[in-house]
């Protein structure tokens, strides 16, 4: 009896120590949106959960290997037990009752994390090898960085264009998958103004570290600001024809081609038009208007040497034979 007490005792001091040392590692980022309260409730009551159960474990195995160590010169056997009917019955039963109490819970709290606003605000966001892109349905515009007004419903609707990537912005907590052919979605509500990041919680490719980008919660004052610049730059982009190119590019090419001289799965932009350009068959080619929109035409005609043969359908993707002398343009403005 001795013994169960004293244990009992140090089961409850270890579990509270264990607690508190996870606690003040700060293994969570801040909370920054209504769903993280849920989440971050329910993993204050696994993390107290885990350090019981870990105390109830550690401690009565090092206080028997320290109280029950064998005594010197004792060469007898130790007392033969046939088992304990009543005792695997309750290890059996509690565990189920409390695994089905936590998944109740966990399911409570999933649906506290998708519950549908109606008066969220959609946002589309469109995930590629290897970044982001942000459409506002009811603005009429397009970005690569996320902002977002504090305090209001997000409805995010989410496509992949090639292979699977996943939405994470840890102060957010949720996390959901894009999946190619499938519009996956997620509900946020920031309540914290400040910078974050998305990240690609998924590796999605040699570029998968680098598929970060910014994510902005400001106030709604500064929001409508940002919205009316932006929809600024949008008209005024749609008035030339390199603007024009520069948005179907943030759209479609930036997936493959970059504009810092970067190689991506295709060659950069950058200083592209007028240059001489090496072919995987050995030949030379200027890149002009011809060579550039034959190449988006039939990309696997001539193939730049150091890359594989990539078949980019521009028409299946949605672009305008009009909408190619506008990506021509753009490239031109690329030097
Ligand atoms: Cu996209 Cu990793």
């Amino acid at each position: 009896m001795r013994h169960f007490v004293i244990a009992g005792l140090l089961i409850i001091v270890v579990t509270f120590l264990t607690y508190f040392g996870l606690n003040a590692a700060h293994l969570m980022p801040v909370e920054a949106s209504a769903q993280s309260l849920p989440i971050d409730w329910m993993w204050d009551l696994q993390v107290k959960a885990m350090s019981f159960l870990f105390a109830l474990i550690a401690v009565p195995m090092f206080y028997s290997l320290v109280v029950f160590k064998r005594k010197k010169n004792d060469t007898t056997d130790a007392e033969h037990i046939e088992g304990n009917t009543r005792l695997e019955i309750t290890w059996t039963i509690i565990p189920l009752f409390v695994v089905v109490l936590f998944a109740y819970l966990g399911a409570g709290n999933l649906a506290d994390t998708i519950r549908d606003s109606p008066d969220a605000m959609i946002v589309k966001v469109k995930a590629f090898q290897w970044g982001w892109n942000f459409e506002y349905p009811d603005y009429g515009i397009s970005t690569l960085e996320l902002y977002l007004p504090v305090n209001k419903a997000i409805h995010l609707k989410m496509e992949s264009s090639d292979v699977i990537h996943s939405f994470w912005v840890p102060e957010f907590r949720v996390k959901q998958d894009l999946v190619p052919g499938r519009v996956t979605e997620l509900r946020i509500t920031p309540t914290l103004s400040g910078n974050y990041k998305v990240r690609c919680a998924e590796l999605c490719g040699t570029g998968h570290y680098k598929m970060e980008q910014p994510v902005v919660v400001v106030d709604k004052a500064k929001f409508d600001t940002w919205i009316a610049e932006q929809q600024v730059l949008a008209a005024q982009a749609a008035a030339t024809p390199e603007g024009r190119g520069q948005k179907i590019y943030e759209s479609y090419c930036i997936a493959c081609h970059s504009i810092n001289g970067s190689a991506g799965n295709g060659p950069t932009w950058r200083g592209l038009f007028g240059s001489q350009v090496e072919l995987a068959d050995g030949t030379t080619v200027t890149a002009d208007d011809t060579y550039i929109l034959d190449s988006i035409q039939n990309p696997t005609a001539k193939v730049v040497a150091g890359f594989q043969p990539m078949n980019f359908k521009y028409e299946a993707a949605g672009i305008t034979v009009e909408q190619l002398n506008d990506i021509l343009a753009y490239i031109k403005t690329l030097k």
